[in-house]
């Protein structure tokens, strides 16, 4: 170990456990890229303010979670605590909702960082893949993003998830709810932390794990009862259009979410193999936040699903991705001589799409055929002087067992070939 470790709230994907990473973001993404969304990078970090209007002032996010920094030239900066802002302010900036192509779709897959707590999934870095569908009120679009996140858990082997549905309704009937709410959260006995939540954000309020708390919220009044016509007519179609395409879902009046920006339909993805932190992806309408950053009205709908926690619900279900070996070809020299003509194949090799790989450093046959095993290379290539005095190299078929030598200007065909 070095002086070093990695920051608290932090850890680093090595091999080989990375490998499954990468197939996560992959998994995830596949099903966005074959239904239309555009692939968009979008900077790590932004101005502080985009968050805070955007995600909203009274979020813990904002409040506590975020990393801001002031430049040396006097900017007021933010590392991401997330990326629907960024990629609506990114969307707008281009004129991407201009092109006369709406819903613009898009997908995104990066790092996060937020200053929480640190536990069992819960980092202070973290790693998302993200869609957003910006201009475009359509609950079909709601239960497309829906589906292909549930067809994206799946596709993984993922069982034990579920998905929580709700409807926050939208700005004419969300306020007449709000100011229900706190008339009734005014009247209880709660702490002076609690009393100032019920003023700037008293939906959070409902979201209090505390046994005590929740007690008093029974008869608390209910946003199902306070919806207007039009956000039940649209919340009864997004349930349908799930129920049609047999994705499970579970009504779920409880569900807040931790950022102000949501209208309408929200959900969460959970897995009941995970603890504390059971979320592995969440997500919602957001039909006001592109004029609440100063853009046009654009109705949007999106969600993102955390990596590392889907990395952990695949080990809780004892899940191992099926990930086929990189390396096809192992080469072993045996001698200087035998160094430089091997290395020469392997780059010809890789030249052809031959995934190949060379013992370095002149080891011994044994140590070189340990590492050929590792590599999970279906075959290995191995020359001493005497196979090159005749011009040829010794091919093994690792699966076999078998052995022949191979002219050496025949191996790159000849394992094409056999690699098909
Ligand atoms: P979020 O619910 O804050 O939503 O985060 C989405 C997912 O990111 C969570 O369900 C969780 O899996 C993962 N995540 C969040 N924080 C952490 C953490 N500290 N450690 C590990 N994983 C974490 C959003 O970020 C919204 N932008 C989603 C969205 C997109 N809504 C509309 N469009």
């Amino acid at each position: 170990m070095s002086t070093f470790q990695a920051p608290k709230g932090t850890y680093d994907l090595t091999p080989p456990r990375s490998a499954t990473f990468l197939a996560v973001r992959e998994a995830i993404a596949a099903p966005l890229r074959d239904s239309g969304y555009g692939y968009i990078e979008t900077p790590g970090f932004e101005n502080v303010e985009l968050f805070a209007r955007g995600v909203g002032e009274s979020t813990d996010i904002v409040t506590k979670e975020m990393y801001t920094l002031t430049t040396k030239g006097g900017d007021q900066l933010a590392l991401r605590p997330e990326g629907t802002a960024s990629v609506l302010r990114a969307a707008l900036e281009a004129n991407l909702h201009k092109a006369g192509n709406l819903p613009v779709k898009l997908w995104y897959s990066g790092s996060y960082y937020r200053y929480e707590r640190p536990q069992a999934g819960r980092y202070r870095h973290f790693s998302q893949v993200g869609a957003e569908a910006i201009g475009t009120e359509d609950p079909v679009l709601d239960a497309e993003l829906i589906i292909l996140a549930d067809q994206a858990y799946r596709s993984l082997g993922l069982r034990q998830f579920r998905i929580l549905l709700n409807s926050l309704g939208d700005k004419e009937c969300r306020p007449v709810y709000r100011e229900a709410l706190q008339t009734f959260l005014r009247d209880l006995d709660l702490d002076e932390e609690t009393r100032r939540r019920i003023e700037i954000n008293p939906l959070r309020v409902l979201d209090d794990k505390r046994a005590d708390v929740q007690k008093q919220l029974t008869d608390a009044p209910k946003l199902r009862d306070y919806l207007c016509d039009a956000c039940k007519a649209y919340h009864e179609e997004v349930r349908a259009l799930l129920t049609t395409a047999g994705v499970a879902f579970e009504d779920d009046e409880k569900l807040v979410r931790g950022l102000d920006y949501y209208t309408r339909t929200t959900f969460e993805f959970v897995h009941d193999g995970l603890g504390a932190q059971s979320a592995v992806g969440g997500g919602g309408r957001y039909d006001g936040l592109s004029e609440m950053i100063g853009g046009p009205e654009l109705p949007s709908v999106g969600w993102a699903l955390g990596v590392d926690r889907t990395v952990l619900a695949l080990e809780a279900e004892g899940i191992e991705l099926d990930l086929p070996y990189t390396t096809s070809v192992y080469a072993v020299p045996l001698g200087e001589e035998a160094r430089r003509v091997l290395f020469g194949v392997v780059t010809e090799l890789r030249r052809a799409g031959i995934a190949a790989d060379f013992a370095f450093g002149g080891r011994g046959l044994k140590g070189a055929m340990k590492s050929a095993n590792r590599s999970g290379a279906r075959y290995t290539l191995v020359a001493g002087e005497r196979d090159l005095a005749e011009g040829v190299v010794q091919l093994k078929d690792m699966e076999s067992g078998e052995q022949g030598p191979v002219e050496l200007a025949e191996v790159a065909a000849e394992l094409t070939k056999r690699l098909g």
